[in-house]
């Protein structure tokens, strides 16, 4: 007797980037002059600082490290910055426990006019899955303008990433412009920025909108992201672009192409609102060399647990008026985060009724900054410095 037996194949649940992903990544210090030493520094550096046991475990190798095509049309690294290849790199950063990231763009030739992907994605993804590469910022600099083309190669690429029989997170980098939020997650996408590359600055001073490219500063890049918290939530996370703190606006293109550099509260600001909006955190200074205050934003251990929650709420901007954003995120325990950040030149004093953002009766409240239990109630009152955001952990008792 023949057994007919019939398998179904299962389809994977599994979601890649269920947290946002974490790393350094080359851009904002080193521009296009990356090389493997360099690259393995910041590796060494990632461990020894802390900075891994903080979260941070990707580390994302930007434009700059392409070499060209070989006779079979392989991508190859340049060999001259990266003589041993990026495999020997992944294997590397692999052995510490970390992951890599690679760049590539949906067009012949990258931002910096290095050789890209586009009618070469099956063969990329493959060579990317051979190398040991775990994640693929792709972007969309010499692509044509409309969004049709832009949704067609991007799932062209995520297609041949989920074929090349390696797990790797691809990153959607068309700055915004086509609405990604609507279409890269059922594109293939897990993050997407919503904005302009961001400069090493707190807001645009031109009186301009949007000028140009060099607009974003960190007020700029975080007002346009409020709005799109309905899209962002396990795997499909709105990406704001690179963490600026510790750069103090000396090094790289977030400086030289607009930046003029930030206080130590307003990075301090730029991670809070990145952890409370769930952005994937990237940081771009030289994590060889950081300063203490430095260290203490990036590896702020109790901001970085909001942006990792699994619960994968965006925050909700409740109160937005000229001096003042009040931010409410849902946390997976039935916490809250409130964030309460002073827009303003001065330091003034704020009063907040919790009902105000929907939260009623009596909380304890944990400044996430101070490390403190400031007290119980159903309000905190307080001063918030210029520029500073306040961010509590509340408990209801
Ligand atoms: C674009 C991206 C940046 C960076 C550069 C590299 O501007 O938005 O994040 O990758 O290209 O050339």
């Amino acid at each position: 007797m023949i057994v007919h037996i019939t398998i179904f194949a299962q389809k994977s649940t599994k979601i890649l980037a269920p947290t946002p992903p974490m790393g350094w990544m080359t851009w904002n210090y080193f521009g296009t002059d990356i090389n493997e030493k360099d690259i393995r520094e910041m590796a060494d550096a990632m461990v020894s600082s802390g900075m891994q046991k903080a979260g941070y475990n990707y580390v994302f190798i930007d434009d700059g490290w392409v070499g060209g095509r070989d006779n079979r049309n392989n991508i190859i690294a340049d060999p001259k910055r990266f003589p041993a290849g990026i495999k020997a790199m992944a294997d590397y950063v692999h052995a510490k426990g970390l992951k890599l990231g690679i760049y590539s763009d949906a067009s012949p030739l990258t931002c910096e006019g290095y050789t890209a992907s586009l009618d070469f994605e099956e063969q990329d993804a493959k060579t990317f899955a051979s190398w040991g590469v775990d994640y693929l910022k792709y972007d969309y600099c010499n692509a044509p303008e409309d969004s049709a083309t832009a949704v067609l190669r991007y799932k062209k690429i995520a297609d041949a990433l989920r074929n090349s029989g390696r797990e790797i997170v691809l990153g959607i980098c068309e700055w915004g412009q086509r609405k990604p939020w609507l279409w890269a997650a059922k594109a293939g996408g897990q993050l997407w920025r919503t904005t302009g590359d961001i400069r090493d600055k707190w807001m645009d001073l031109s009186g301009k909108e949007k000028v140009d490219f060099n607009w974003n500063g960190i007020l700029n890049t975080a007002d346009q992201n409020a709005e799109l918290h309905p899209y962002s939530g396990p795997g499909k996370w709105n990406d704001m672009d690179m963490l600026l703190v510790g750069l103090y606006g000396k090094e790289g293109p977030s400086s030289t192409k607009g930046g003029v550099g930030c206080s130590d509260t307003e990075y301090q600001t730029q991670m809070s609102l990145w952890c409370m909006m769930n952005s994937p955190l990237a940081a771009s200074n030289d994590l060889r060399k950081m300063n203490e205050a430095t260290k203490n934003i990036l590896m702020n251990q109790e901001i970085i647990a909001l942006n990792q929650d699994e619960l994968g709420k965006q925050c909700i901007r409740k109160i937005n008026t000229e001096n003042w954003s009040v931010f409410l995120k849902p946390l997976k325990n039935g916490d809250f985060a409130v964030g309460i950040l002073n827009r303003s030149k001065n330091v003034q004093s704020y009063d907040l009724d919790f009902s105000k953002i929907g939260l009623n009766g009596i909380y304890e409240i944990k400044d996430l900054w101070l490390h403190q239990n400031v007290g119980k109630s159903n309000k905190w009152n307080g001063k918030v410095d210029s520029h500073e955001t306040k961010v509590f952990r509340l408990q209801k008792i």
